[in-house]
This record gives structure tokens, C-alpha cells and sequence, in this order.
């Protein structure tokens, strides 16, 4: 299947209801015509099919429902979803950005709000609370689908950046803030808050929650910000063994920084049998060798492959990173060994976990952040996230100029 028709598939299955609705109401009203009555601010926007992104003036949002928020950005952060929805990966947010002609749809899903205006609905948060936008705004919660923790196929759920405008802009309009935005401790720095929209709960969901166990010997293919998350996040658990993979020597760094015990890398000639050898040590003579878990970050072709004939009898394999091309499951192999595989999105119900995790000491995202900039500088900012390679780009931070 081509990344086009598996990101239209799903958004088929699971978000046609929540993007039309969000186009056709949630939308700030468009600045076509901008008077110099209304209020402007600057947004970073998609501006359609083909079209690129750009840092313009956009109208204000204002509250349209009683239950939202508008909110000042003080923090927020590029996402590796932001350059493939530029690049027309989700065909809904090109009809959405498209259907506004020069004005598109504001990107941006991670960061920290501090609230400026209240709803007369809102009874939680009061003007001048600093918040956490989750990158999903999931206000139902009892839903079959919440209580299977899947709140991103939930048709209430609302995808600042991705079907509504959203966090990389001065402002933002919050809906349900009650329920979807969470108070910020006041102990924790910029830097790691912005992590917790996005970055730390989709690798934990996805990667570590209900696969990682205490003791298990674990590898990460990717050292990006996901990848790093994922190796951030899998500590909680107490692993034996903490493999990043990586060819990116910089990140194997930081992958080391943040907790990684074993650093290698897959185009080594030797890499199969070096993960075969770490796992067959002394501590593991009671098991088969292989990892327990292989979580994979990468994205690339044949990633999940690898990390399929790395895992051992009866392990684990997690596929976080999307977009991947087409990839053969053997699945006589998986069968043999027992291997479970599972994948899936954010949903975010980890948030206040991880958040709790952070305040406490236990986590400390804040190595992730590599470039920080003012916000207005995001023109320059995208162009270092973009070329990560060259810039040794893992997150950037972006803060508001005042
Ligand atoms: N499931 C979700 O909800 C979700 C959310 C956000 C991002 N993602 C996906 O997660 C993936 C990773 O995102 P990112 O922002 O960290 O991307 P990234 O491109 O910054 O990082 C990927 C890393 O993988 C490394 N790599 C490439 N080939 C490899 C291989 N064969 N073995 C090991 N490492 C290899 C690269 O050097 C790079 O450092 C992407 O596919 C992204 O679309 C998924
Ligand atoms: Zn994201
Ligand atoms: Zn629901």
C-alpha cells in the first residue's frame, strides 16, 4: 500500500466525521479580506496542495463556543508530521487548507498555552493558567472507542494542526478546554513541557505501554524524537537492556544521554549477530537470545523487518513510525516465534501520567530539545528541523517573543 492510501485509509475509517466538522465550523474565521478593524496575528499555515507553508497574518481567533479557551502560545514545536502534511501527505488537511485559499490552515499540535480568554461554560480553568495542549483534544472519554484507549478513532476528537488551526500561531482556539487541557507544573521548564503533547505519550503508547516489561531486553530502531521518546519513556519500566539503533552517531548520543544502554548501528556487517550476542549474555542464560521487545521509530524500508527477525520467542514488536512503504509480514515467522505485533497513534491518555513522571524528577525530556528559537524566527526553524541531518535537529523550541 502506498503512504498516500494508508494515510487515506485511515482517515477514512476513523476521522472523515471529526474533519468535516472541524472544517466546516471549528475553522478561525478566514482573513481573506483582513480590514484594519479586525485583530490580526502571525501564523504559520499550510497553505494547500502544492502550495507550502508560510508565516502570515491571519485573523485572531475569537471563542465561538462556550466551552473553549483562547489561549497565547508561550511554547510549542515542529513536528516530523508537519514537513509530510506540507508535503500532501493527508489528503483531509490538503481539502481543509485548500478549501481557504491564501490563508490555508494553521499548523502545529504541541506546546503550552497560557489562557486569555474563558468560555462562560468553562469551570476549570481560569485566565492566566499555563497548559498543556495534548496533540489530540479528546473530549468524550466513554465512548467504546475511549475505553478501548483508541481516542484517536474517536469522532469527537478534535486535531489542532491537522483538520483545525492550530498551535504554531500566536494564538489558538481551544475546544472542550475543560477536558483537554491540562494544567501545567509550575516546576517544570518549557523545554520538557512541549514534549509532553506529543513527542513523549505517542512513543509510550504506541511503543512501551503494555509491551515493555521490568527485566525485558529491549531495541529501538530509530534515534529520532520519536525514537529517543520511546528510549526516554521505556526506563520507566525498568528494562534490562536498552538497545538504540541508530546510523546517526549524534543521536546515538543523546540516545545515550537519556538512558540507552547499548548504542549500534544497522549498517554494520556484524549489526544481526551483535544484537544476538548482547542478549545471549550470562544475566539472560534462562532465554532464548533476541530482544523482548523491538519498538521501531525508523520508518524505513525494512526496519520493521529487522526488527521482526531480532525479536526472540514469544516477544513483541511495536511499530510506532508511519508512513511506512510497503512492508512483508511474514507472518509463518511471527507464528513460529509467537511474536506479537501492534501499532497504532496517539491517543493521548498518558498525558497527566508522563506529566506527573516529569514534575516529579522520574523523566527529563528536556535533551530532546536541540535549537530553541522565538517564534516569529519559525521560517528558519522548519528549515533547521528539515534538515535534520546537517544540523544535528532532534526538537526545536519555539517560544513566544514577548
Ligand atoms: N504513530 C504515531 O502516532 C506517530 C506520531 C509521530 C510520528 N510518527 C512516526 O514516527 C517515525 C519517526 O519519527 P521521527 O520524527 O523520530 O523521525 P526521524 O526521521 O527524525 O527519525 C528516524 C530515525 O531513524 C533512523 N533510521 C533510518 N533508517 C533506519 C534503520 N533501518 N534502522 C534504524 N534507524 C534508522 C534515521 O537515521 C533517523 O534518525 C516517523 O515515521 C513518523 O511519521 C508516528
Ligand atoms: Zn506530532
Ligand atoms: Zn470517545
Amino acid at each position: 500500500m502506498s503512504e498516500t492510501t494508508l494515510t487515506e485509509s485511515m482517515q477514512v475509517l476513523s476521522f472523515t466525521s471529526a474533519a468535516e466538522r472541524d472544517s466546516q465550523h471549528k475553522l478561525t474565521p478566514i482573513n481573506d479580506t483582513l480590514t484594519t478593524a479586525q485583530e490580526t496575528m502571525k501564523a504559520f499555515t499550510f497553505l494547500g496542495t502544492g502550495k507550502g507553508a508560510k508565516w502570515q497574518d491571519v485573523s485572531k481567533p475569537t471563542l465561538m463556543d462556550p466551552t473553549e479557551i483562547i489561549g497565547k502560545v508561550k511554547a510549542t514545536t515542529i513536528c516530523g508530521s508537519d514537513p509530510q502534511i506540507i508535503n500532501g501527505l493527508l489528503p483531509t488537511t490538503c481539502k481543509v487548507a485548500d478549501s481557504k485559499p491564501g490563508r490555508g490552515i494553521t499548523l502545529g499540535h504541541e506546546g503550552v498555552v497560557e489562557i486569555l480568554e474563558v468560555g462562560s461554560e468553562v469551570k476549570n480553568l481560569k485566565k492566566g493558567d499555563l497548559c498543556i495542549l495534548p496533540a489530540i483534544l479528546n473530549h468524550c472519554g466513554c465512548c467504546h472507542l475511549c475505553n478501548r484507549k483508541v481516542q484517536y478513532t474517536c469522532p469527537k476528537t478534535h486535531y489542532p494542526g491537522v483538520f483545525m488551526d492550530g498551535m504554531l500561531a500566536e494564538f489558538i482556539r481551544v475546544p472542550h478546554a475543560d477536558d483537554t487541557l491540562l494544567l501545567a507544573p509550575s516546576n517544570v521548564s518549557l523545554e520538557s513541557l512541549v514534549m509532553l503533547s506529543d513527542a513523549l505519550p505517542t512513543s509510550y503508547e504506541i511503543g512501551v505501554e503494555g509491551k515493555v516489561q521490568e527485566g525485558d531486553r529491549v531495541a529501538v530502531f530509530g534515534c529520532g524524537p520519536v525514537g529517543l521518546s520511546a528510549i526516554l519513556t521505556a526506563t520507566i519500566k525498568n528494562p534490562a537492556m536498552l538497545i538504540a539503533i541508530d546510523t546517526n552517531e549524534h543521536r546515538l548520543q543523546i540516545a545515550k544521554k537519556i538512558g540507552a544502554t547499548h548504542l549500534l548501528n544497522p549498517t554494520q556487517p556484524d549489526f544481526a549477530q551483535r544484537v544476538i550476542q548482547l542478549t545471549s549474555g550470562q544475566q539472560f542464560s534462562d532465554r532464548k537470545p533476541g530482544v523482548d521487545v523491538a519498538i521501531d521509530c525508523a520508518g524505513k524500508s525494512g526496519s520493521v523487518t529487522v526488527a521482526q527477525q531480532l525479536v526472540t520467542v514469544g516477544g513483541k514488536v511495536a511499530v510506532v513510525a508511519c508512513g511506512i512503504p510497503e512492508t512483508p509480514v511474514n507472518f509463518f515467522e511471527l507464528q513460529k516465534k509467537s511474536i506479537t505485533l501492534s501499532s497504532g497513534f496517539l491517543s493521548g491518555h498518558s498525558v497527566e501520567y508522563l506529566t506527573e513522571l516529569v514534575a516529579n524528577g522520574t523523566l527529563d525530556p528536556s535533551p530532546l530539545v536541540s535549537h530553541k528559537f522565538k517564534l516569529s524566527e519559525i521560517e528558519k526553524a522548519y528549515d533547521v528541523f528539515s534538515h535534520a541531518v546537517e544540523n544535528n535537529t532532534i526538537k526545536v523550541l519555539l517560544v513566544n517573543d514577548d
